[in-house]
Parts: C-alpha cells; structure tokens; sequence
C-alpha cells in the first residue's frame, strides 16, 4: 500500500512518534510506502506532499511539534472530498491516516463514512477531552509542563507570601489543571466542569495562608465562575472563527488580592505547554497509536481510529469517539475536594 500520512489541527508533543511508529511498521512489517502531506488536509487538496522513508523518520520520537506541518484546513474547502479522490488517484494513495484532535477525526469520519475514502484516525490532543480513549498523548507532556511551573513559582510566591494565580490550556475541559493542580499541591484548582463560587475561590485562598502557605491557585483557560455567564478570551476570535481562551487568571488575580488583602500575581502558561519533548509516557503511547493506525489501514478498517483502552490498544469508530467531548467526571472532582484550600 502507498499511504498519506498529515497532522491537522494544534499540534502537540507525541506527533513525530506517531508519524515514526506508523512508517516504521508499515515499512518493516508490511512493505508499505508512505507519503507526507504538508500542513494537514491542506497538503491533500493541494497536492503538496513528500516520500517519506524511514531516513526521514529516524530519531524523531523525542521532537516536539509535527515534521509534517500542520494547519486548521477544512477538509469541505478548496474542492473538498473530489479533489482529494482526484490528488489520491493521481498519486497512487490508497489510504490516508489522519492524526489530529475533535475537529480533524470529525472530518475524518465523515470523508470515511459519508464519502467513502479510506481515511483512518490516531487522537492527538493536549486537552484528553476526546471520547473514545481513555488518555491522548500530548496531555501527560502539558500536565508535566504545568506542574513544573507551579514547583517553580511556587518558591517565589513563598519568599514573598504571595498568591499565585496560573492558568492552564485545556479548552472547555480541566483535565491539565486537575492533574497539575493534584501533583503540584494547589490549594483552589478551577475547573470548567465544576464552577465555584468567588467567594469558595477567596475562601480556599486564606485558608492556605492561615495555614502559613503561599497559596497556588491553578485555572483552566475554559473556567467560569458560577453565576458568572461567559468564558474570558482576552484574545477574541481566530480566523477560523473560534474563541481564543485565556486570561481568565488575570481577572481572577485582582479580584482576590482586593478580597483577601493578600498579594496576588497571575500567569498565563500558553503554549508552552504544548511545545518541547515528549514524556516517556507520551512517547511511548504516540509510537503504539501509530503501529496500530497501520494495521488499520492495512486492514481496510476505514472510519476507525486505534485508541487506548486500560493498557491496550483498540479501535474505535472515529465518529462514536467526537459525539460528545471527555469532560472531567465528578469522581475525580470529589475526590481532590480534600486537598483542597
Ligand atoms: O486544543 C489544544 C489547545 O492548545 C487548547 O488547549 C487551546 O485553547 C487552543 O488549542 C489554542 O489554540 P491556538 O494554538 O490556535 O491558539
């Protein structure tokens, strides 16, 4: 088989392993040949793609970003499903493995199930809001990023018994900030799923200073407090029309500087956190998506996507698996309310 391979959507660590896994196993195990499609299904509408051999993969599993490119393309734009047949034929492509987030194995789905192209799916998302896998790669990195920032302001919040306030990415989900928060020992963690209170947030802040601590308040992007009606996006809309999130820690900041009297400073965390290496973890579970994204393809198991399940591998329906985003379940919310304040 000559297969294309393309990552859409934002990149995140654990990319280049998939794209490594999946020509190594194709090559070794199958005698597959692979094909690089630049920035996403871009290089598919387009017909801007490269060979890709198992030179060109070599030592890439510890890279962050995508050797491939990638891009937010609308797989429906500039000709859609019709030209990409037409480009397939034209180079000889018998299957495409699209590794992305929610919006990109959307599109998958439909080009596979309501067009009929021999599309398969890897998940890749730092937010782990996806449905269908237990964890996507990239997450373990972005959580370790954000811990290791709350390890690194926390002992200038202590010098000078100040309040931290650091926001992290996530979307409309709070799995980086649970996870951050619990192994970073924050005493209030905000989340989308279970929105508190200003005056539980002001309540969890002096109740760590009483205790003489310097405290770490950890923010998803996508938290709003109750009563409250909208997300904050300081930033406005991208130019694909979605909300931009972030800053909510600097509404959040002088808010609780002005009610506790304590000195409070916010951070925002960014994209940091979806640059740089890849975990062990992340590495090793983007190589195993990628060996088996291959032997979907190889299988003909067109619409699916390889997963995680437990410890192992599975596949999924790629459109089961976006019906409804992973959002923190309320086991995981109730069992942090102890460490909390
Ligand atoms: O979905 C990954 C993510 O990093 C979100 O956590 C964040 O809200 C968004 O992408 C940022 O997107 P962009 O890189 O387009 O600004």
């Amino acid at each position: 088989m000559n297969i294309g391979i393309m990552t859409s959507g934002g990149d995140g660590p654990g990319l280049n392993a998939v794209i490594r896994g999946a020509v190594r196993k194709g090559v070794r195990a199958h005698g597959h040949s692979f094909m690089g499609l630049r920035d996403g299904w871009r290089g598919l509408l387009e017909d801007d793609m490269f060979e890709l051999d198992t030179h060109a993969v070599r030592g890439i599993s510890g890279r962050g970003g995508t050797i491939l490119g990638t891009s937010r393309t609308h797989p429906y734009s500039g000709g859609g499903p019709a030209r990409m047949r037409q480009v397939m034929d034209e180079r000889g492509l018998d299957a495409v493995i699209a590794i992305g987030g929610e919006g990109t194995l959307a599109g998958a789905a439909r080009l596979a199930d309501d067009e009929g192209l021999p599309v398969v799916g890897v998940p890749k998302t730092i937010d782990n809001d996806l449905g269908g896998t237990d964890y996507t790669f990239g997450f373990d990195t972005a959580a370790a990023i954000a811990t290791h920032a709350i390890d690194s302001v926390r002992t200038t919040a202590e010098s000078h018994h100040r309040c931290m306030v650091i926001e992290v990415m996530g979307r409309n989900v709070g799995w980086i900030a649970l996870n951050a928060g619990m192994a970073g020992g924050a005493h209030a963690v905000l989340i989308p799923e279970f929105p508190v209170s200003y005056a539980q947030i002001y309540e969890w802040v002096r109740s760590a200073k009483d205790r003489g601590r310097a405290p770490i308040v950890v923010v998803a992007e996508g938290f709003v407090p109750e009563d409250v009606d909208s997300q904050v996006s300081e930033a406005g809309l991208d130019k694909h029309g979605r909300v931009r999130l972030g800053g909510v820690a600097n509404h959040l900041a002088p808010l609780i500087e002005e009610a506790t009297g304590i000195e409070t400073r916010s951070m925002i965390l960014g994209h940091l956190q979806r640059g740089g290496a890849p975990t062990g973890y992340d590495r090793v579970l983007a190589t195993r998506l990628g060996l088996a994204a291959v032997d979907l393809a190889t299988e003909h198991r067109w619409g699916e996507m390889a997963s995680l399940r437990g410890i192992d591998i599975a596949h999924v329906r790629m459109a089961d698996a976006v019906k409804e985003l992973k959002r923190v379940p309320r086991s995981r919310w109730d069992e942090l309310q102890v460490l909390l304040g």
